[in-house]
């Protein structure tokens, strides 16, 4: 069998699962490169790895690289992508950066694989709120098309990286030892001079806002929802809105949606598709919890039900690892599919 030359960038909260991801699929390795902003030694599991600082480092020799750094201007992928795409390194990006980009696939295999071969050097993996909700509507749009759906998400804190994900164990443990179950003003709100948590206390709390606002009153994450779904499904005929909210989970973000579609549909015919849709788990008599789906694959569903009000409208409740299917795992299939 072929091995590849691959290489991590990031060891973050993606950047880890990355690495996990690697080693438990097998994923054909010959030489493994791990890059982040400064050098060091790092240990996941039992495994050590050795990571590179980027600045100042060389490129050449890599088949596929894997991006888990921060977005935006001083980000790995807007620094870096490019260089690695030069020396002839496919990159698969896990950011916001380039999405949304004409000429970059966004790809979720179990969706839309087929869009990996019209790659120009980068595939951009989708926001994790926009995974879970495809992979569970996947099958259904297929066979029966959606004509809309209103999302709800409850985000973990694990999304927004190591940082806020370790802030709301440190909030808990201050607001515990205190006494206190609301004391955001008096929290040690940093480690090591870094940031930690969100703009508003997390601890026993929710935060109706993931990214910044527009003039619409939405926020970024919930048009990237919009803006993504068109892309992937490549139909932009399906009306989407969706409320954001970041709730005190470490990992596994859960979405309500409610969805609309354009044949006619009974129940039954919806439960049967969910059951042979690809990467879904369906309960039909019980419902997953974000405690249950940490570290798991698979995208879960259940709590189907119709509107008893309008047509061929139904819920349903899903619910995924975020840092697996949500960036990490989903950017290793991509280089499966890549590799095949
Ligand atoms: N967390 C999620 O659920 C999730 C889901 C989907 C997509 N994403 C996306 O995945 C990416 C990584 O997110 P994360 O949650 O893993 O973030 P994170 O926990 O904050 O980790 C970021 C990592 O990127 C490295 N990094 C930052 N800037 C870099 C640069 N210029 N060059 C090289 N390395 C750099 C950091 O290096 P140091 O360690 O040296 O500081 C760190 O290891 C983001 O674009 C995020 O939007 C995250």
């Amino acid at each position: 069998m072929k091995k590849y030359n691959v290489a991590v960038i990031g060891v973050g909260a993606v950047g880890i699962e990355i690495l996990r991801s690697l080693k438990a699929r097998n994923f054909p390795l010959d030489n493994l490169r791990v890059f982040a902003r400064s050098s060091r030694e790092i240990k996941v599991d039992n495994d050590s790895y050795q990571v590179e600082a980027i600045e100042g480092s060389e490129f050449s020799g890599i088949d596929i690289a894997l991006f888990a750094g921060t977005e935006g201007e001083k980000g790995a992928s807007v620094l870096y992508a490019q260089k690695f795409i030069e020396q002839g390194a496919v990159v698969i990006d896990n950011g916001n950066d380039f999405r949304l980009q004409k000429g970059v696939p966004l790809v979720i295999p179990e969706v839309n694989r087929d869009k990996i071969k019209t790659h120009k050097g980068l595939i951009a993996n989708p926001n994790c709120t926009t995974i879970q909700a495809l992979v569970a509507l996947g099958g259904i749009h297929k066979a029966l098309g959606l004509k809309k759906f209103i999302l709800t998400s409850f985000q973990a804190t694990s999304g927004a990286g190591k940082k806020p994900a370790i802030g709301l164990w440190e909030e808990t443990k201050q607001l515990v030892e205190n006494n206190k179950t609301n004391d955001f003003d008096h929290l040690n709100k940093e480690i090591k001079g870094e940031p930690l948590g969100f703009s508003h206390q997390i601890a026993f709390n929710v935060i109706p806002q993931i990214g910044g606002f527009g003039d619409d009153n939405y926020t970024s994450e919930e048009w990237k929802v919009v803006k993504e779904t068109h892309k992937i499904y490549g139909d932009d005929t399906i009306n989407i809105s969706a409320t954001c909210v970041r709730v005190p989970v470490f990992t596994s973000h859960s979405e309500a949606i409610y969805f609309t579609v354009r044949k006619k549909a009974t129940l039954a015919r919806i439960e049967e598709i969910l059951k042979a849709s690809e990467g879904v788990v369906y309960f039909s008599d019980s419902f997953p919890l974000p405690l249950e789906v940490e570290a798991k694959d698979e995208v879960y569903v259940g709590r189907l039900r119709r509107d008893p009000f309008e047509e061929n409208s139904f819920w349903l409740w899903c619910v995924a690892d975020n840092l697996r299917k949500g960036a990490a795992l989903n950017a290793v299939q991509i280089a499966e599919e890549l590799i095949k």
